[in-house]
């Protein structure tokens, strides 16, 4: 049976960026690029370049690094973001403006553009997005609660106008797998020149439906899928290429369509898209969860030993996880730690490997075995540290059953160091004072989590801390065997973040929050 081939659309950098707190830097976001095109993506989002400078110059600098993807920057119906998307994407071999607008009730409303003015607008934007670009892409914002008579005049304009993609967003989630499919076919038989585009399905997973809303939109006729790693997006996400990727394959006798992605590279992108949001994976999680692949129960295990297709409908090798991940030990060398980290998608130069391997030897003194999931937090405690203007140099904490609990802390600040000792209740808010007493802010502790990287007591501990200052979010995070030195590490790392945005007054936090209400 020959297999109709799906799209992929990763937004990871885009509608994943923009949930809360998952705000990524710009050579982070370069490197999930860098993944998402070797793994065989179709079109990667890669921003939403008016939003801000960094934006424009991620899309513009992933445009120039890809390979084969088409790259493809994201724009609200205005001429000045269509052409500031373009100058972004132009870089790109395989360019790709996407402009939308939001044509339910309630966004009418907002836009204050009656059914004809959003047409008439629709018409001007879609034509001069075209005029710049043969591939355009355009959305109707929140489309699944749009009057189906004005979503068909909506979409019948923006092909006329020159759209070749017109993507169907379920914005908040509302959709269901039935009527998700039965939009799609009422749109394909209605709309003149619907068989000249390419049809594809947004959704969000308000209500857990987002993977079967988008299987359901191909079975009617979509052929691109938006999705993003490990399903992150606002709210409750957006729909998570691992489920709906391996669905298909794993199911290809009921769904008979193909995609690109080299599912083996998986795992990886989702550890890496983990890693740098600071949004961890919840351990039963589809396809790339902790427990996906994890037998616990007798009967399971012994099942599985004898034939692992009793319980298991996938092997961990087609997603990229090896059956032991045990890699490295206090007595690896630079080779083996070079190559190992190659393998997890990071080619250092000699320098880089120089820094790291100091780290890692440290850990490796701690710890028996490194595991992938080790290096992944290394990694990002290296990335994160280099160019930090407060580091954290020293700490010891005296807790136990008496209160209250104290920590003795020096901050490196600007390359100048300072000492204090506070008190709080518990090692951890000790911890957190005495940053707060050397270096203070305004800033609030909106979450705090703590997560063993790997098994067994000597296991390091990853700490995930997400702050807020003046609606400014930023998510700090980082490892270690010792939980309150993680603690510290990643309090920082959020510190160092919001400063980072403070510095760049970082406009996108305003346009992102406006980005759904206007067309202006
Ligand atoms: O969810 C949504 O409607 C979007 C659009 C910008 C496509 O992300
Ligand atoms: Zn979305």
């Amino acid at each position: 049976m020959t297999k109709d081939r799906v799209l992929i659309f990763d937004t990871t950098l885009r509608d994943g960026e923009q949930s809360p707190g998952a705000t990524m830097s710009h050579a982070e976001k370069l490197q999930i690029a860098e993944l998402l095109d070797e793994m065989g993506v179709d079109i990667i989002e890669a921003g939403f370049p008016i939003a801000s400078e960094g934006d424009f110059e991620a899309v513009r600098d992933i445009a120039k690094l890809a390979r084969s993807s088409v790259i493809c920057g994201l724009a609200r119906a205005n001429f000045r973001d269509i052409d500031r998307a373009w100058e972004a994407v132009s870089h790109a071999k395989r360019p790709r403006i996407h402009t939308f607008i939001g044509t339910s009730p309630s966004h009418r409303d907002i836009t204050r553009l009656d059914r004809s003015g959003m047409v008439e607008r629709i018409h001007e934007t879609v034509t001069h997005a075209r005029n710049l670009c043969d591939n355009v892409q355009w959305s109707p914002m929140d489309a699944t609660r749009t009057e189906r008579d004005y979503l068909c005049r909506v979409v019948e304009t923006a092909i006329k106008a020159g759209a070749t993609t017109i993507n169907i967003p379920d914005t908040v989630g509302y959709t269901a797998p039935r009527e998700s499919a039965e939009l799609i076919a009422m749109l394909r038989e209605r709309v003149p020149g619907a068989d000249d585009i390419v049809f594809a399905t947004h959704c969000h997973n308000d209500l857990g439906m987002a993977t079967a809303n988008s299987l359901a939109a191909v079975e009617a006729g979509a052929r691109q899928i938006e999705c993003t790693i490990n399903g992150l997006g606002e709210r409750a996400g957006n729909t998570a290429l691992e489920e709906v990727v391996m669905a298909m394959r794993v199911r290809g006798d009921i769904m008979p369509y193909e995609t690109g992605i080299d599912t083996t590279r998986i795992m990886q992108a989702s550890r890496l898209v983990a890693t740098v949001s600071g949004f961890p994976v919840q351990f039963n999680k589809a396809i790339v969860g902790k427990n996906a692949f994890a037998h616990e129960s007798g009967i399971h295990q012994d099942g599985v030993l004898k034939n692992a297709e009793t319980f298991e409908i996938m092997r961990p090798e087609d997603i990229g996880l090896n059956a032991t991940n045990i890699v490295l030990g206090k007595h690896s060398g630079r080779a083996a730690l070079r190559s190992k980290l190659k393998e997890l998608g990071f080619d250092l130069a000699d320098n880089q490997l120089g820094d790291v391997f100091v780290r890692f030897k440290a850990l490796a003194d701690r710890k028996k075995e490194v595991y992938d999931d080790d290096l992944f937090a290394l990694m990002r405690d290296q990335a994160t540290d280099a160019s930090d203007r407060i580091q954290v140099k020293f700490l010891r904490v005296i807790c136990g059953t008496e209160a209250p609990q104290s920590a003795d802390l020096i901050l490196s600040i600007d390359g100048q160091e300072h000492r204090t000792t506070a008190q709080g209740d518990g090692p951890v808010d000790a911890t957190f004072n005495a940053v707060k007493a050397l270096f203070p802010h305004e800033a609030r502790l909106q979450l705090y989590q703590v997560h063993a990287v790997t098994e067994g007591t000597d296991a390091q501990a990853t700490v995930t801390v997400r702050m807020e200052e003046a609606g400014r979010i930023a998510t700090g995070q980082a490892a270690d065997t010792d939980t309150v030195v993680a603690s510290a590490k990643a309090y920082v790392d959020a510190l160092n973040r919001l400063l980072i945005r403070r510095e760049k007054s970082d406009p996108d936090a305003d346009v992102k929050q406006v980005r759904y209400t206007t067309a202006s």
